[in-house]
């Protein structure tokens, strides 16, 4: 395997380890030669290399006069570039892109995961079977020019990025900068089709990751309505498994469920990491997934804390026991949190996270139905076959490996 390093600007992340303070770029590509293409020397690298990331809906796809023409080849001749594939979902995206033969580039960090516990071997070894490209997603020069190294087109671009932490600055670096970027340089490598993985929960933004998501949504479809070779699929999910499966030891050990007012304040049709994956893979052909929204949950009804923890217990053979927290708690902290934000700006983030904590107290993640105004277990489409309940059952034989909450374990 020939390997290519790239000296790299860096921009650095509130939460990185000294360790990556001294990263470099690398290609592990089975198809590159160790050298630089020159951009003169392919037809799609003939752009002027702009490290403006503002500029590009000025910059013409390659690809653009034979937009979706990548639709009519075989997989194993359509490439895909995955940013996030390291994330609990984009591990399992590059999975199943991979099974249905698609030739997948996967852009990674040297040091991935939560909190980036894994090195760079391991990385090679999860994303096995894809060419993974080491560079950073939140340097654009940095990223296109790793990318352009690759010496071959992008026909699709799959963003499974996300903030690690939901912080304030975070979230615009990554929801917004970072996959601003891939789009950039995916559209400059001749990539046709961006497939993003959004929340459900942006219908109602009132959180800073819903705002960066919704602002790069209606940049993706202003390219499209641009360039009319270009299209989209937007994917919102509902929750996710992880999120709703924090209890399940603790209640195993014998404490009580824990829910926010009377259990009933919110919904979910939770959605398997292989279920989403598998209709994030479908959003890379499928004709009628072009240029939507596609909010999406999991099979089955929509069910409330209540009915999860009713669930919990029956599976556990114990009797219900529920601790009631009223949502009022939440508002107290978030309010002197607000207060404390203004005399010292560095607790935005505390502030933040107290916030997205009530947000999913209180919100249901299904389909807001705009003639209600409510919320809809029935407007949610359903996709996959896994359902809660056997994940719970899962949960409670196995344990959560594999199903850690993010940094600030609040999503
Ligand atoms: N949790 C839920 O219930 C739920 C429900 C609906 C929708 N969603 C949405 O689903 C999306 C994906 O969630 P997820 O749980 O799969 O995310 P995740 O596990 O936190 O993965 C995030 C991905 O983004 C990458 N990333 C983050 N910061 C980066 C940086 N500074 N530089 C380079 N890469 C970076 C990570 O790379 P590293 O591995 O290198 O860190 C990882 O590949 C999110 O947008 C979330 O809002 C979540």
């Amino acid at each position: 395997m020939h390997s290519l390093y790239l000296s790299s600007s860096f921009f650095s992340h509130i939460n990185l380890s000294p360790k990556l303070q001294h990263k470099s770029l690398c290609v592990q590509n089975p198809f590159l030669s160790n050298f630089l293409i020159p951009s003169s020397s392919n037809p799609i690298f003939s752009k002027t290399l702009n490290p403006n990331p503002n500029s590009h809906f000025s910059i013409k796809s390659s690809s653009s006069s034979s937009s979706s023409s990548f639709r009519s080849r075989n997989p194993s001749d359509i490439t895909v570039l995955v940013v996030g594939p390291t994330g609990y979902i984009g591990r399992f995206v590059v999975r199943e892109l991979l099974r249905r033969g698609f030739h997948v580039v996967a852009v990674a960090r040297e040091q991935s995961g939560i909190r980036g516990r894994n090195s760079k071997q391991e990385t090679l070894d999860q994303l096995a079977g894809s060419t993974v490209l080491f560079s950073d997603v939140t340097d654009h020069s940095a990223l296109h020019l790793s990318l352009s190294a690759l010496g071959r087109p992008v026909d699709v671009v799959v963003s499974c990025l996300a903030s690690r932490s939901g912080g304030v600055k975070d979230s615009w670096r990554i929801d917004y900068d970072a996959t601003k970027n891939s789009l950039l340089a995916g559209r400059r490598l001749g990539a046709s089709h961006f497939v993003l993985l959004s929340a459900i929960c942006v219908q109602k933004p009132l959180l800073e990751f819903q705002r960066a998501k919704l602002k790069f949504e209606a940049e993706l479809e202003a390219e499209a309505a641009r360039d009319g070779g270009f299209t989209y699929s937007i994917v919102r999910p509902t929750a996710f498994f992880k999120s709703l499966g924090g209890q399940v030891e603790l209640v195993k050990e014998g404490k009580p469920y824990v829910m926010f007012g009377d259990g009933r304040l919110c919904a979910c049709k939770p959605i398997s990491e292989e279920d989403l994956a598998s209709f994030i893979a479908n959003c890379v052909l499928d004709e009628d997934k072009i240029n939507k929204i596609l909010p999406i949950g999991g099979p089955g009804k929509a069910m409330t804390p209540l009915e999860q923890g009713e669930m919990l217990f029956r599976l556990l053979g114990k009797e219900p026991k529920f601790l009631k927290v009223p949502i009022g708690v939440m508002d107290f902290a978030i309010g002197a949190l607000d207060f404390l934000t203004k005399i010292f700006p560095s607790m935005e983030d505390a502030a933040e996270f107290g916030k997205i904590g009530r947000y999913y107290a209180a919100e249901s993640m299904l389909v807001l139905d705009p003639e209600t105004g409510e919320y809809s277990g029935e407007k949610t489409p359903s996709y996959g076959k896994d359902t809660l309940e056997e994940f719970f059952e899962r949960v409670i034989r196995e344990g959560m490996a594999g199903q850690e909450l993010g940094e600030q374990t609040i999503f």
